[in-house]
C-alpha cells in the first residue's frame, strides 16, 4: 500500500523514498513506491508527471495510477533502477500547480452554484483539458456572467482550502452533499472552501482561492436531464505575470483618497472637453497604461483583509465615473446638436400584429369584396327567430341539437340592448309589441346564418353579404371553443344557381390557399337550404393524391379531401321569411369557421384549438 503524502500536503515538490517494485509494460516500466508525492489520474483530475531518480537511473514518468492502494508510476527507464533502492521523486511543479489551480477553481465554482441556485443534484466534474462540473437539473444560461462573476468574487476574497481525513459519519453530519458508495470503514478525506460545507474529495488543491486566479464561465450546456457548467482557468504564465509585478502595500484610507483624488480630476477635465475628445480622454484613463488603471492595480497592495473594501471602492468609482462619461457625452451631443448620426439603424420598438384569426377576417373579406360582396354585421346576441325560427327551424326542432345554445335570460319589460359592432338596438322599442310572438326568446348566436333574413328585412336587392361575427356554443374541448368565429356568404338575385355557388368557392379557395387548390360540393342537411352540400378543399399536403411523392400515405386527410363547412341555396321558407318572393329571386349561402380556415391556410395542426386563445404570445407570435 503506497502511502500518499500529496493528500496531506500538495505542496510538496520532492521526496526520498523507496522502489517497491518494477514491471515491465511494453518498451515502458512502472514502479512502485513505499509512498508517494505524484498524484494519481482519478477523480476528474489528470495525473502528474516527475522523475524517479536512483543513483544509476532514472524513470521519467508521463503517467500514474492508482491500482487498489498501489500508485504505479509509468514511463521509460534510462541507466539502471532495483527494487528496494532508496530513490528521489520529484514531480513537474508547473503541471501540479496547473491542475491544482483547475481544480480548486471548480469547487469555487460548484460552492457558487449550490449557493445560487436551488434544487440541483452534483453528478461529476472533470478538471483536465475539458473542465465542467455536471448536475443533473437546469440552469438558465442566462445566469453565466452572474455566476462567473460571483466566483471570481470569491476567488478574490482570499479563502482558506483546507483539507482533512475524517470518518464517513463526521463527513455525513458536517456536509450538504454526500456521494453515495463512499467507503464506510475507510478514513476519507474532505476539502473545505472557507466557511462553506465540506465536500469529499481526493484531488490535490492549493491552500487559499486567491492562488486559482481568474476563471471564466465559457457555457452553461443542457444534455438531456443534465447541465453541465464550463469553465475556464486563466493561463499560468499570463497568472504569473499578473502576480510578478510586485505592488508597494498602501492602506486602505490611502488608496481611497488616490480614487477620491482621481475621480475630481476626471470630472473637472470632463467639463472643459469637446464631445470630440470624450472618447480620447477614456483611453487616457482607462487604456492599459491609463492612471486610472493603474491606481486600481494599488489595490494589491492591500493587505488581505481590505481588499474586499477596496474593490468595493474601485467598483463605485467606475461607476461614479462612467455615469458622468455617459451624462457629458449626451449633453454634449445635445449641444452639437448634429451629432448624432441619423443614418445609425435605431432600435426597433417591439411590433406587435394582428390576432391569426383578425388576419384572417380580413383577408376574407378582401377577398369577397373584390367580387362585391360587402362585409355587414348582425347583432350577435339575437331573437331566437333570427337564429333558429326563421330558418326553419321552430322550438324543439331536432335539427337545433347540433348547435348547442346559450339563452340569454332577460325580464320580459326590460330593455335589452344588443349590441353589434355598427349599430345597436333597442329591442323593446323595436319589437315591443311584438314581443311575446316571435321575439320572445334570445340567444348567443350560434352561427352567423343569423344574418340572412336580417340582411334580406333590409329590403334591398340583390343581396352580396359576407357577415363575419362571433358565435357562441356550449362546447369546450381539444377542438371546440365556446367563442369562435365564422363567416357566413350570401348572394340573392334572380336567377342564382348552384353553378354560382360552386363559382365562387373555386374562386374564394384559389385566392386564399392557392391556384392547385379545388372544391367539392358534398350532399349534407341543413333546415335552411335546399340543396344542402358541405364543401371540401383539396387537400393542401398531397393535393387531393393521397399518395405523396415517396409512397407515403397522407396523414393530413384521408382521402385527398378536408371538410369546410355547410353552404346550400336558400330555402324558399328563408326567402319568404325575410320577405322575398322565391319564385322571382334565388341565392346560396354558406358559413364556415374562421378558425379552422385559418389554420388550414397556415398548415398548422392543433393539438388544442384553445390555444388560440389562451393569449400566450410565443404561440401568437408565430403568425
Ligand atoms: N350555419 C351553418 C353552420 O353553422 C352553416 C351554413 C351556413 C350552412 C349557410 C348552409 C348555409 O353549420
Amino acid at each position: 500500500m503506497t502511502e500518499l503524502i500529496y493528500l496531506k500536503n500538495s505542496y510538496q515538490k520532492e521526496l526520498s523514498t523507496n522502489i517497491v517494485a518494477i514491471t515491465p509494460k511494453g518498451d515502458h516500466y512502472e514502479i512502485e513506491l513505499e509512498k508517494t508525492i505524484a498524484y494519481p489520474q482519478g477523480g476528474g483530475q489528470p495525473c502528474d508527471k516527475g522523475e524517479i531518480i536512483g543513483s544509476k537511473g532514472k524513470l521519467i514518468f508521463t503517467h500514474v495510477r492508482l491500482t487498489h492502494d498501489r500508485v504505479l508510476h509509468e514511463g521509460k527507464v534510462t541507466g539502471t533502477l532495483h527494487p528496494r533502492e532508496n530513490v528521489k521523486v520529484a514531480i513537474d511543479w508547473n503541471t501540479r500547480v496547473n491542475n491544482m489551480r483547475i481544480h480548486s477553481a471548480g469547487h469555487v465554482i460548484h460552492e457558487v452554484i449550490m449557493e445560487t441556485i436551488p434544487g440541483l443534484t452534483p453528478v461529476k466534474g472533470e478538471h483536465s483539458k475539458q473542465k465542467f462540473i455536471e448536475y443533473e437539473g437546469t440552469i438558465n444560461p442566462k445566469l453565466l456572467e452572474t455566476l462567473e462573476k460571483r466566483s471570481n468574487m470569491l476567488i478574490a476574497s482570499n479563502q482558506e482550502i483546507k483539507t482533512e481525513i475524517v470518518t464517513l459519519s463526521e463527513l455525513q453530519k458536517r456536509s450538504r452533499w454526500v456521494p453515495l458508495h463512499l467507503p464506510k470503514n475507510k478514513p476519507l478525506r474532505i476539502m473545505q472552501i472557507g466557511g462553506y460545507p465540506p465536500i469529499p474529495d481526493g484531488g490535490t488543491q492549493v491552500a487559499t482561492t486567491s492562488e486559482i486566479g481568474i476563471i471564466a464561465i465559457t457555457q452553461i450546456e443542457q444534455i438531456g436531464p443534465n447541465v453541465r457548467v464550463h469553465y475556464s482557468v486563466q493561463e499560468i504564465s499570463e497568472f504569473a505575470k499578473s502576480n510578478a509585478e510586485s505592488v508597494p502595500s498602501i492602506s486602505l484610507e490611502e488608496f481611497k483618497l488616490r480614487l477620491t483624488q482621481l475621480q475630481m480630476e476626471i470630472f473637472a477635465l470632463l467639463k472643459l472637453t469637446t464631445a470630440d475628445e470624450l472618447e480620447t480622454l477614456h483611453v487616457k484613463f482607462f487604456g492599459s497604461n491609463g492612471k486610472a488603471s493603474k491606481i486600481i492595480k494599488l489595490i494589491r497592495g492591500l493587505s488581505i483583509s481590505q481588499r474586499r473594501l477596496g474593490g468595493l471602492a474601485v467598483n463605485s468609482f467606475k461607476q461614479n465615473v462612467e455615469d458622468k462619461f455617459r451624462e457629458s457625452r449626451s449633453q454634449k451631443q445635445e449641444k452639437a446638436g448634429a451629432r448624432f448620426d441619423i443614418s445609425l439603424p435605431g432600435t426597433p420598438p417591439p411590433q406587435g400584429h394582428l390576432h391569426i384569426v383578425s388576419q384572417a377576417i380580413f383577408e376574407i373579406t378582401r377577398i369577397f369584396e373584390r367580387i362585391g360582396f360587402t362585409r355587414v354585421r348582425h347583432p350577435e346576441v339575437d331573437w331566437d327567430w333570427y337564429a333558429f325560427e326563421s330558418l326553419n327551424m321552430p322550438p324543439n326542432h331536432p335539427a337545433r341539437d347540433e348547435w348547442e345554445t346559450f339563452f340569454v335570460e332577460r325580464e320580459k319589460s326590460k330593455v335589452f340592448i344588443g349590441i353589434s359592432g355598427s349599430h345597436t338596438f333597442d329591442a323593446s322599442d323595436k319589437y315591443g309589441k311584438i314581443q311575446n310572438t316571435k321575439f320572445s326568446k334570445m340567444v348567443l348566436t350560434p352561427h352567423t346564418s343569423n344574418g340572412q333574413v336580417r340582411e334580406m328585412e333590409k329590403g334591398k336587392l340583390p343581396i352580396r353579404m359576407i357577415n363575419i361575427a362571433k358565435c357562441y356554443r356550449r362546447q369546450s374541448d381539444v377542438s371546440h371553443v365556446p367563442m369562435f368565429h365564422q363567416f357566413e356568404g350570401m348572394y340573392i338575385d334572380k336567377n342564382v344557381s348552384i353553378g354560382h355557388l360552386k363559382g365562387v368557392m373555386d374562386y374564394f379557395f384559389k385566392q386564399y390557399y392557392g391556384p392547385e387548390r379545388k372544391s367539392r360540393l358534398r350532399p349534407f342537411h341543413f333546415q335552411f337550404t335546399e340543396p344542402s352540400f358541405e364543401v371540401d378543399i383539396n387537400c393542401g399536403v398531397c393535393l387531393g393524391k393521397v399518395r405523396l411523392p415517396g409512397g407515403k400515405t397522407c396523414k393530413l386527410c384521408k382521402d385527398g379531401w378536408l371538410e369546410l363547412g355547410g353552404s346550400g341555396m336558400v330555402h324558399p321558407a328563408v326567402l319568404q321569411n325575410g320577405g322575398i318572393d322565391p319564385d322571382v329571386y334565388s341565392g346560396f349561402a354558406f358559413g364556415w369557421g374562421i378558425e379552422r380556415v385559418a389554420m388550414m391556410k397556415s398548415g398548422t395542426q392543433l393539438d388544442d384549438i384553445r390555444l388560440l386563445y389562451s393569449n400566450d404570445l410565443r404561440f401568437l407570435e408565430q403568425f
